[in-house]
């Protein structure tokens, strides 16, 4: 066990290279408190993976993280929120976004080429030079365990790839702006145990480029890839720590409670 990764609200995380941090992170959609005192460190270069029942508020944490939450009318955030040491919620949007993407749990390529849906966020960003956007599609689409299906198709429309292969475009499109942090919300959670595979080893793979949050309903998932997990339960971090502590040995009962199946 880390102590210094430990999470629980009443215990301050101390991790002090962490790529992002929150301390006292509640949240608010109008009166409704989604979230409670949210402290924990996300390690760099680490699959830190969030569990719990649905409706406990690990969407609305992974989206507090690149400032998603925002679009809505009437939400709040207290507390603290960092990125590399910097006041993330006070930083540019448009810099959060390009720092932090995210991927979805119902795969969203634009209606364009599969080229064009990597290239978008390049283009956003200002970069036309051809060279350096169909350098960045090749790499980014290698990244995503992609390239070899769809080198010879690039100008095919994207919506006619597969489940599994649309969503690898999206971890591919959400790649080519090189974050420093990817969020993905249960990317896997359409997909058949294949597809699932396959985006469980290019996740592993892209550690070295990027560090990765993910929320799973799927425990084995947690298990397998991640190298932190946090128990999220009616809106409060339970408990974060070492995966396999979590799931060999976790410290509090309601973590046990679910992860043995008693309830969730
Ligand atoms: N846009 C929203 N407006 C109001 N309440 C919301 C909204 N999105 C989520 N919630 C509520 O916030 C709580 C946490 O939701 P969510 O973060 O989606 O949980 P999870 O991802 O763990 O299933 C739930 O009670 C949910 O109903
Ligand atoms: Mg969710």
């Amino acid at each position: 066990m880390n102590p210094a990764l430990i999470g629980s609200p009443s215990q301050p995380v101390t991790l002090s290279d962490a790529k992002l941090s929150a301390k006292d992170l509640s949240f608010y959609y109008g009166t409704f408190q989604a979230l409670y005192n949210i402290s924990l460190s996300i390690a760099p270069h680490k699959i830190t993976a969030f569990i719990g029942p649905s409706g406990c508020g690990k969407s609305t944490f992974l989206r507090t993280m690149n400032r998603m939450n925002e679009i809505l009318r009437n939400t709040r955030v207290e507390g603290e929120l960092t990125l590399d040491g910097q006041d993330l919620l006070a930083m540019d949007v448009t810099t959060v976004r390009r720092r932090v993407g995210m991927v979805f749990q119902k795969s969203n390529p634009f209606p364009k080429s599969i080229f064009d849906n990597v290239a978008y966020g390049l283009r956003v960003n200002g970069m036309h030079k051809r060279s350096v956007v169909e350098e960045a599609v090749e790499r980014s689409l290698t990244h995503a365990a992609l390239w070899t299906e769809v080198k010879d198709k690039l100008n095919k429309p994207a919506t006619a790839l597969s489940g599994g292969q649309q969503q690898r475009l999206c971890i591919a499109r959400a790649l080519a702006v090189e974050p420093e942090v990817l969020l993905l919300d249960e990317p896997c959670s359409a997909l058949d145990p294949i597809a699932t595979l396959k985006i469980e080893e290019l996740l592993f793979e892209i550690k070295s480029l990027t560090t990765i949050v993910i929320v799973t309903h799927n425990m084995q998932q947690a298990a397998r890839l991640a190298d932190y997990t946090g128990f999220f339960f009616m809106g409060k971090l339970v408990e974060f720590d070492d995966t396999r502590v979590m799931f060999q040995n976790p410290h509090k009962k309601e973590t046990e409670d679910y992860i043995t199946g008693r309830f969730g």
